[in-house]
């Protein structure tokens, strides 16, 4: 799944056309508050994209796990099986009530060991410091340029020293083609289909994802959509270099063929 700010204006493109056939129909949200999160949280739970690569780096090494950016837990769930401590931490709290209820389901162990925190990965204060932190789900293109040093600096100081800070970014991929939109029919977990509209014309700075239901329903038909920007491997090695970090590791998740590059890196704190 993409990463996308909260926001819910009127998208771009053939997303924002279908909108207006909707009419007075069309309700707007953003991806990750009260009415989007469990369109979100349909579409990527069963997404198994960049698990194997984050959970095989953690049980390298021992030790408690921050997962950033957590939203429902895709990441948290697993890395909890793991046998490890998880503070999930997100802004949005209609993502971490979904967690919660996952966690309210799933055995007491697992439970036991998760730790929720609300707040800005961009600015946070947690009384402890960590093996792991992971920022999945290419969630860095969340922040802007003047948000991403807090980040930064966020992660140095709850990292123990030897940790790694493990973060996955998005490029565009030659499959993109010269089409401003691509759009994906996916089926959610529930087995809801949805059209999922990417809007990211070349050389922009930042994309626009909507999500809309394939079969809309008669009555109010709910559009998820937002905004957001793209930082691609290069930029986070360079912004992590400034930031005193260096990059160990970067581990291709998608191929070269493909609409997105993810690349999972992993880096360390500078001695
Ligand atoms: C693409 S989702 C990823 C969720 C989860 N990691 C996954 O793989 O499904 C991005 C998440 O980032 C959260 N988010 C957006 N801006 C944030 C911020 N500044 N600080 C913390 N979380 C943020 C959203 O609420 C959302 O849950």
């Amino acid at each position: 799944m993409m990463a996308t700010q909260s926001s819910a204006l009127l998208p771009p493109g053939r997303a924002g056309a279908r909108v207006d056939e909707f009419g007075e129909r069309a309700r707007l949200c953003g991806i990750y508050d009260r009415d989007g999160a469990p369109v979100y949280h349909d579409l990527s739970v069963g997404d198994a994209h960049e698990i194997q690569e984050i959970v095989r780096a953690v049980r390298a090494i021992p030790g408690q796990v921050l997962d950033l950016a957590a939203g429902s837990g895709r990441l948290t769930l697993p890395l909890l099986a793991l046998g490890r401590e998880v503070t999930a931490l997100d802004l949005s709290q209609d993502m971490l009530d979904l967690l919660a209820g996952r966690l309210e389901e799933a055995p007491a162990r697992l439970r036991r060991r998760c730790t929720l925190v609300t707040a800005d990965m961009s600015r946070f204060q947690l009384e402890r410091q960590f093996a792991h932190v992971v920022l999945g789900t290419v969630s860095i293109s969340l922040l802007d340029a003047d948000a991403r040093p807090g980040l930064y600096r966020s992660v140095r100081s709850h990292l123990l020293p030897g940790g790694q800070f493990l973060l996955s970014t998005l490029d565009r991929g030659a499959a993109s083609g010269d089409s401003d939109e691509t759009v994906l029919r996916v089926t959610g977990a529930s087995g809801t289909p949805y059209d999922l509209h990417e809007y990211w014309p070349s050389g922009a700075s930042s994309r626009t994802v909507t999500i809309l239901p394939a079969d809309p329903p008669p009555g109010p038909v709910p559009v998820c959509t937002g905004q957001v920007g793209t930082v691609g491997a290069a930029l986070a090695e360079h912004e992590l270099s400034e930031a005193g970090f260096e990059v160990l590791d970067r581990t291709e998740l998608t191929g070269g063929g493909d609409r997105h590059l993810v690349t999972l890196l992993r880096a360390v704190m500078k001695r």
